[in-house]
């Protein structure tokens, strides 16, 4: 079994050492081979996916990930910024599904900016589609514009655009993954104004005909992230496109306690995939030593059970993750009085020692 493993920026290559150290402590045998991604890659290459790291990522069996991006960054021109490794990847490895857990560990119902009854018990799935949308669609682009009110003003536009085949592909990993839960889909769409969500629409309700055991029920995304604050409970999985699921996420994760909590999965049509924690690579906390690697973690154990066909370990990781927050160690994200505050390190150190 080979795992790239790709650290990228700022707090990216603390919280992917402490996974790796968790990784190793199995006593599985893996290789792993680290490469540059991001902003450290364009210092050294360049470029933020140079193609040996490409080469690494194409050739191995999955893909640890850290986070890239960095403020310093912000002024190069588009393909050359940190972020576009991250798309690269994922366009160029076909992941197209993208799984992020938001489950609310009982320890932290009180870390949540929820009250306690909102998120407590708390297991939802969003499921965002990662290859196209408004993200990848062209043309895309700036331009003098050619037309309306403001005809021959500046005018910068993106485009967005989802075909039948992409739509039904996700759809279909949708279902099946409510199979495995409580057999309820949300698909999240804007088809009150969006041609291309009227499409999604349409073509997740084709796609749910082959699935008279799941129940869907269609949101406005306006609605879905007013509903994900005021009754987190009433979603198991949900679905949608690439931008709205970016941002419908990130609110999820809140309901957890800290966005540092959240892994996530990113899938092709042969289960090939990229691990990354949900968060970015905060450089206003890089070289601290308190970011929290548990996300980071908890994307090894999906690692281990999506691509690697080791469900024993990553059932070990997810129990040990338990077992810390049991012991109520914490990172300042989810720090809380009458508990102790703990480094990265410390904190992937007692993951560690909690998996014996
Ligand atoms: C995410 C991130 C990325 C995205 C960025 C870093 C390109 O926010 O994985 O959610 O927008 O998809
Ligand atoms: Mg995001």
């Amino acid at each position: 079994m080979k795992i790239a493993v790709l650290p990228g920026d700022g707090i990216g290559t603390e919280i992917v050492a402490e996974a790796v150290k968790v990784l190793r402590a199995l006593g599985l045998k893996f290789e792993m081979e680290e490469a540059l991604v991001g902003g450290t890659a364009y210092d050294a290459h360049g470029h933020p996916l140079p193609q040996s790291t490409l080469k690494l990522a194409q050739q191995a069996d999955a893909i640890l990930f850290g986070a890239v991006g960095d403020w310093k960054y912000d002024q190069l021109d588009r393909p050359l910024r940190p972020e576009q490794a991250i798309l690269g990847l994922r366009k160029n490895l076909g992941l197209f599904a993208n799984f992020r857990p938001a489950i609310c560990y009982e320890q932290l119902v009180g870390a949540s900016s929820l009250k306690p009854e909102l998120v407590s018990g708390l297991d939802i799935l969003i499921i965002r589609e990662l290859t196209g949308d408004i993200y990848f669609g062209q043309p895309r682009g700036r331009r003098s514009a050619p037309d309306g009110a403001f005809a021959g003003a500046e005018e910068a536009f993106d485009t967005m655009r989802y075909t039948r085949p992409e739509i039904e592909r996700i759809a279909h990993v949708a279902f099946q993954a409510a199979r495995k839960r409580t057999k309820k889909v949300t698909s999240v769409d804007k088809a009150n104004v969006l041609e291309t969500f009227q499409l999604w629409k349409d073509v997740v309700t084709e796609v749910h005909a082959q699935y008279p055991d799941v129940e869907l029920q269609h949101m406005y995304v306006d609605n879905a992230a007013m509903q994900l604050v005021k009754a987190p409970k009433s979603f198991d999985v949900i679905v949608t496109g690439n931008m709205f699921g970016d941002i419908l996420s990130d609110e999820a994760s809140m309901l957890t306690g800290s966005i540092g909590m959240l892994p996530s999965a990113s899938l092709n049509s042969d289960n090939r995939g990229l691990y990354e924690p949900s968060h970015g690579s905060a450089p206003d906390i890089a070289g601290k030593g308190v970011a929290n690697p548990l996300a980071t973690i908890l994307s090894a154990a999906m690692m281990l059970r999506f691509s690697l066909n080791q469900a024993e370990a990553a059932d070990r990781i997810e129990a040990a993750v338990k077992k810390v927050l049991a012991q109520g160690l914490r990172t300042p994200d989810i720090y809380g009085e009458g508990t102790t505050r703990v480094g990265t390190r410390e904190m992937g150190e007692a993951v560690v020692r909690a998996l014996e």
